[in-house]
Protein backbone atom coordinates (compact mmCIF):
# COMPACT_ATOMS: atom_id res chain seq x y z
CA UNK A 1 0.00 0.00 0.00
CA UNK A 2 1.62 3.67 -0.84
CA UNK A 3 0.21 6.69 1.33
CA UNK A 4 0.60 9.95 -0.34
CA UNK A 5 -0.23 13.70 1.28
CA UNK A 6 -0.62 16.41 -0.61
CA UNK A 7 -1.04 20.10 0.90
CA UNK A 8 -3.72 22.21 -0.53
CA UNK A 9 -2.48 25.39 -2.81
CA UNK A 10 -3.23 28.86 -3.01
CA UNK A 11 -2.82 30.11 -6.66
CA UNK A 12 -2.23 33.17 -8.69
CA UNK A 13 -1.83 35.27 -5.68
CA UNK A 14 -3.02 38.59 -7.09
CA UNK A 15 -1.22 39.99 -10.23
CA UNK A 16 0.78 36.35 -10.65
CA UNK A 17 -2.31 35.39 -12.61
CA UNK A 18 -1.34 31.06 -13.83
CA UNK A 19 2.29 31.25 -12.57
CA UNK A 20 2.01 31.79 -9.22
CA UNK A 21 1.15 30.12 -5.87
CA UNK A 22 1.90 28.92 -2.66
CA UNK A 23 1.02 25.81 -0.51
CA UNK A 24 -0.72 25.35 2.38
CA UNK A 25 -0.83 23.55 5.60
CA UNK A 26 -4.09 21.47 5.26
CA UNK A 27 -3.63 17.83 3.43
CA UNK A 28 -5.22 15.64 1.36
CA UNK A 29 -3.82 12.23 2.25
CA UNK A 30 -4.54 9.26 -0.55
CA UNK A 31 -3.58 5.68 -0.03
CA UNK A 32 -3.09 3.25 -3.15
CA UNK A 33 -3.52 -0.64 -2.81
CA UNK A 34 -3.46 -2.78 -5.84
CA UNK A 35 -6.60 -4.65 -6.36
CA UNK A 36 -8.51 -6.19 -8.66
CA UNK A 37 -11.50 -3.46 -8.33
CA UNK A 38 -13.39 -1.90 -10.80
CA UNK A 39 -11.93 1.33 -11.34
CA UNK A 40 -13.76 4.70 -12.47
CA UNK A 41 -11.64 5.29 -15.92
CA UNK A 42 -12.77 9.26 -14.90
CA UNK A 43 -11.51 9.49 -12.41
CA UNK A 44 -8.77 12.59 -11.76
CA UNK A 45 -7.00 10.43 -9.40
CA UNK A 46 -6.73 7.46 -11.03
CA UNK A 47 -6.49 8.78 -14.54
CA UNK A 48 -3.27 10.33 -13.63
CA UNK A 49 -2.15 7.31 -12.10
CA UNK A 50 -2.76 5.49 -15.80
CA UNK A 51 -1.37 8.71 -17.35
CA UNK A 52 2.42 8.33 -15.71
CA UNK A 53 2.33 4.36 -16.34
CA UNK A 54 0.84 4.62 -20.03
CA UNK A 55 3.36 7.72 -20.79
CA UNK A 56 6.62 5.42 -19.64
CA UNK A 57 4.91 2.34 -21.71
CA UNK A 58 3.93 0.43 -18.75
CA UNK A 59 0.12 -0.67 -17.95
CA UNK A 60 -1.29 0.59 -14.87
CA UNK A 61 -2.85 -1.92 -12.18
CA UNK A 62 -5.89 -1.77 -11.06
CA UNK A 63 -5.98 -0.01 -7.22
CA UNK A 64 -8.44 0.70 -5.07
CA UNK A 65 -8.18 4.35 -3.79
CA UNK A 66 -8.86 6.01 -0.56
CA UNK A 67 -8.90 9.62 0.38
CA UNK A 68 -9.38 11.31 3.40
CA UNK A 69 -9.98 15.16 2.98
CA UNK A 70 -9.36 18.53 4.82
CA UNK A 71 -9.12 20.54 1.37
CA UNK A 72 -12.53 21.87 0.60
CA UNK A 73 -13.63 21.06 -3.10
CA UNK A 74 -13.88 23.55 -5.57
CA UNK A 75 -13.06 26.19 -3.89
CA UNK A 76 -10.29 27.62 -5.37
CA UNK A 77 -7.55 25.70 -2.78
CA UNK A 78 -6.07 23.01 -5.21
CA UNK A 79 -7.75 20.36 -4.61
CA UNK A 80 -7.94 18.96 -8.20
CA UNK A 81 -4.12 19.49 -8.25
CA UNK A 82 -3.88 17.27 -4.85
CA UNK A 83 -5.09 14.59 -6.84
CA UNK A 84 -3.21 14.79 -10.00
CA UNK A 85 -0.19 14.52 -7.95
CA UNK A 86 -1.17 12.05 -5.51
CA UNK A 87 -2.26 9.66 -8.94
CA UNK A 88 1.42 10.36 -10.25
CA UNK A 89 3.64 10.42 -6.89
CA UNK A 90 1.60 6.79 -6.63
CA UNK A 91 2.14 5.28 -10.22
CA UNK A 92 6.00 6.61 -9.86
CA UNK A 93 6.42 4.75 -6.56
CA UNK A 94 4.25 1.65 -7.30
CA UNK A 95 5.62 0.87 -11.14
CA UNK A 96 9.52 1.47 -9.89
CA UNK A 97 9.95 4.01 -12.12
CA UNK A 98 11.70 6.42 -9.87
CA UNK A 99 11.34 9.58 -12.04
CA UNK A 100 12.32 13.04 -9.99
CA UNK A 101 9.59 15.41 -9.11
CA UNK A 102 10.73 17.69 -12.21
CA UNK A 103 9.38 14.40 -14.39
CA UNK A 104 6.45 14.53 -12.10
CA UNK A 105 5.88 18.34 -12.66
CA UNK A 106 5.88 17.88 -16.49
CA UNK A 107 3.56 15.14 -16.05
CA UNK A 108 1.12 17.11 -13.90
CA UNK A 109 1.45 19.99 -15.72
CA UNK A 110 -0.07 18.27 -19.25
CA UNK A 111 -3.00 16.88 -17.61
CA UNK A 112 -3.58 20.30 -15.21
CA UNK A 113 -2.90 22.66 -18.33
CA UNK A 114 -1.03 25.20 -15.68
CA UNK A 115 1.68 24.38 -12.99
CA UNK A 116 0.74 27.47 -10.56
CA UNK A 117 -1.09 24.98 -8.35
CA UNK A 118 0.77 21.53 -9.23
CA UNK A 119 4.20 23.22 -8.39
CA UNK A 120 3.95 23.99 -5.04
CA UNK A 121 1.63 20.64 -4.53
CA UNK A 122 4.49 19.22 -5.19
CA UNK A 123 7.34 21.04 -3.54
CA UNK A 124 6.10 22.91 -0.56
CA UNK A 125 6.72 26.68 -0.29
CA UNK A 126 5.92 29.56 -2.60
CA UNK A 127 6.90 28.95 -6.67
CA UNK A 128 6.94 31.15 -9.54
CA UNK A 129 6.51 28.80 -12.15
CA UNK A 130 6.15 29.12 -16.38
CA UNK A 131 5.68 26.67 -19.42
CA UNK A 132 8.12 26.73 -22.12
CA UNK A 133 8.13 23.15 -23.93
CA UNK A 134 9.44 22.34 -20.40
CA UNK A 135 8.44 23.52 -17.13
CA UNK A 136 10.76 26.48 -15.08
CA UNK A 137 10.55 27.24 -11.58
CA UNK A 138 11.60 29.13 -8.80
CA UNK A 139 10.71 27.63 -5.41
CA UNK A 140 11.30 30.48 -2.22
CA UNK A 141 10.27 29.82 1.43
CA UNK A 142 8.03 32.53 2.35
CA UNK A 143 9.07 35.26 5.69
CA UNK A 144 7.79 34.32 8.83
CA UNK A 145 6.58 37.33 9.20
CA UNK A 146 3.23 36.57 7.53
CA UNK A 147 0.22 35.75 8.92
CA UNK A 148 -2.20 33.83 6.38
CA UNK A 149 -6.02 33.19 6.75
CA UNK A 150 -8.25 31.18 4.08
CA UNK A 151 -12.01 32.52 4.00
CA UNK A 152 -14.16 29.78 2.24
CA UNK A 153 -17.85 30.14 1.27
CA UNK A 154 -20.32 27.52 1.43
CA UNK A 155 -20.59 28.01 -2.63
CA UNK A 156 -18.82 26.25 -5.23
CA UNK A 157 -17.57 27.97 -8.17
CA UNK A 158 -16.21 26.40 -11.54
CA UNK A 159 -12.97 26.65 -12.36
CA UNK A 160 -14.21 26.73 -15.90
CA UNK A 161 -16.65 29.30 -15.64
CA UNK A 162 -14.09 31.47 -13.47
CA UNK A 163 -11.28 31.25 -16.47
CA UNK A 164 -14.27 31.68 -18.89
CA UNK A 165 -14.82 36.02 -17.95
CA UNK A 166 -11.34 36.77 -18.07
CA UNK A 167 -10.14 38.19 -20.77
CA UNK A 168 -7.96 36.99 -23.42
CA UNK A 169 -6.62 40.67 -24.43
CA UNK A 170 -5.14 42.86 -22.20
CA UNK A 171 -3.71 46.17 -22.38
CA UNK A 172 -0.46 46.96 -22.38
CA UNK A 173 -0.78 48.74 -19.23
CA UNK A 174 -1.90 46.35 -17.27
CA UNK A 175 0.44 43.77 -18.61
CA UNK A 176 3.14 45.82 -17.28
CA UNK A 177 1.33 46.61 -13.92
CA UNK A 178 0.81 42.53 -13.82
CA UNK A 179 4.60 41.95 -15.05
CA UNK A 180 6.09 44.34 -12.15
CA UNK A 181 3.37 43.78 -9.57
CA UNK A 182 4.18 40.22 -9.76
CA UNK A 183 7.90 39.99 -9.09
CA UNK A 184 7.28 42.52 -6.08
CA UNK A 185 5.34 40.34 -4.62
CA UNK A 186 7.43 37.28 -4.97
CA UNK A 187 10.39 39.91 -3.55
CA UNK A 188 7.86 40.90 -0.48
CA UNK A 189 6.62 37.04 0.45
CA UNK A 190 10.30 35.82 0.39
CA UNK A 191 11.84 39.32 2.89
CA UNK A 192 8.85 40.37 4.92
CA UNK A 193 8.35 43.40 3.43
CA UNK A 194 4.57 44.00 4.21
CA UNK A 195 4.16 47.44 2.63
CA UNK A 196 5.56 46.05 -0.43
CA UNK A 197 3.50 43.17 -0.65
CA UNK A 198 0.51 45.46 -0.39
CA UNK A 199 1.78 48.52 -2.34
CA UNK A 200 2.02 45.84 -5.59
CA UNK A 201 -1.52 43.72 -4.74
CA UNK A 202 -3.78 45.16 -7.36
CA UNK A 203 -4.15 42.61 -10.14
CA UNK A 204 -5.50 43.81 -12.85
CA UNK A 205 -5.96 41.02 -15.43
CA UNK A 206 -8.90 38.69 -13.37
CA UNK A 207 -9.32 39.65 -10.19
CA UNK A 208 -11.83 42.69 -11.89
CA UNK A 209 -13.57 40.00 -13.37
CA UNK A 210 -14.26 37.31 -10.68
CA UNK A 211 -15.15 39.70 -8.08
CA UNK A 212 -18.68 39.81 -9.62
CA UNK A 213 -19.10 35.97 -9.36
CA UNK A 214 -17.96 35.79 -5.77
CA UNK A 215 -20.72 37.10 -3.15
CA UNK A 216 -19.09 39.39 -0.48
CA UNK A 217 -15.89 40.16 -2.02
CA UNK A 218 -15.70 43.66 -1.80
CA UNK A 219 -17.08 43.50 1.48
CA UNK A 220 -14.03 41.13 2.71
CA UNK A 221 -11.80 43.57 0.81
CA UNK A 222 -12.92 46.36 2.53
CA UNK A 223 -12.75 45.03 5.88
CA UNK A 224 -9.10 44.03 4.94
CA UNK A 225 -8.09 47.24 3.66
CA UNK A 226 -9.45 48.43 7.14
CA UNK A 227 -7.33 46.25 8.98
CA UNK A 228 -3.94 46.14 7.59
CA UNK A 229 -4.55 43.00 5.81
CA UNK A 230 -4.37 42.68 1.58
CA UNK A 231 -6.87 39.87 0.15
CA UNK A 232 -6.28 38.53 -3.00
CA UNK A 233 -9.02 35.48 -4.67
CA UNK A 234 -7.28 31.99 -4.02
CA UNK A 235 -6.83 30.76 -7.25
CA UNK A 236 -9.59 30.64 -9.34
CA UNK A 237 -12.22 31.26 -6.13
CA UNK A 238 -14.39 31.42 -4.91
CA UNK A 239 -12.05 31.22 -1.46
CA UNK A 240 -10.16 34.06 -0.55
CA UNK A 241 -6.72 34.52 0.83
CA UNK A 242 -5.84 37.22 3.54
CA UNK A 243 -2.07 37.94 4.15
CA UNK A 244 -1.15 40.36 7.25
CA UNK A 245 1.60 40.30 9.47
CA UNK A 246 2.20 38.21 12.53
CA UNK A 247 2.02 41.13 15.08
CA UNK A 248 -1.86 42.16 13.25
CA UNK A 249 -3.57 40.90 16.18
CA UNK A 250 -6.80 42.29 15.71
CA UNK A 251 -7.35 40.64 12.18
CA UNK A 252 -8.52 37.70 13.29
CA UNK A 253 -11.70 37.93 15.41
CA UNK A 254 -12.33 41.21 12.67
CA UNK A 255 -12.70 38.27 10.31
CA UNK A 256 -14.48 35.85 12.42
CA UNK A 257 -17.14 38.71 14.04
CA UNK A 258 -17.97 40.06 10.21
CA UNK A 259 -18.50 36.96 8.97
CA UNK A 260 -22.78 37.14 9.22
CA UNK A 261 -23.52 36.37 5.69
CA UNK A 262 -25.54 34.28 4.35
CA UNK A 263 -22.93 32.26 2.85
CA UNK A 264 -21.46 30.89 6.08
CA UNK A 265 -17.28 31.52 5.21
CA UNK A 266 -15.37 29.54 7.80
CA UNK A 267 -12.12 31.18 8.33
CA UNK A 268 -8.94 29.20 8.32
CA UNK A 269 -5.61 30.51 10.16
CA UNK A 270 -3.01 28.60 7.87
CA UNK A 271 0.73 28.56 7.69
CA UNK A 272 3.15 28.07 4.55
CA UNK A 273 3.38 23.83 3.70
CA UNK A 274 6.93 23.97 3.61
CA UNK A 275 6.73 20.15 2.67
N1 LIG B 1 -4.40 29.99 -12.10
C1 LIG B 1 -5.62 29.27 -12.18
C2 LIG B 1 -6.76 30.24 -12.36
C3 LIG B 1 -5.81 28.48 -10.93
O1 LIG B 1 -6.70 31.31 -11.76
O2 LIG B 1 -7.69 29.95 -13.09
C4 LIG B 1 -6.97 27.54 -11.00
O3 LIG B 1 -6.66 26.41 -11.73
Amino acid sequence: MVTIRVPATTANIGPGYDSQGMALNLYNTFTFEKKDVEVDERNLIYRSFKYLYEKNNLKAPYVEIKVSTEIPMSRGLGSSASCIIAGLMAANEMSGLKLDKKEILKYATDIEGHPDNVAPALFGGHITSIVNKQVYYSRKEVNNNYKLYVLVPDFELRTVEAREVVKKEVKLEDAVSNIARATLISDALYNGDFELLKGAAEDKLHEPYRKNLINDYDYFKKICENNNAVLFISGAGPSLLVITTKDNSSISTVLKESNNSEFNWKVYELEVDIE
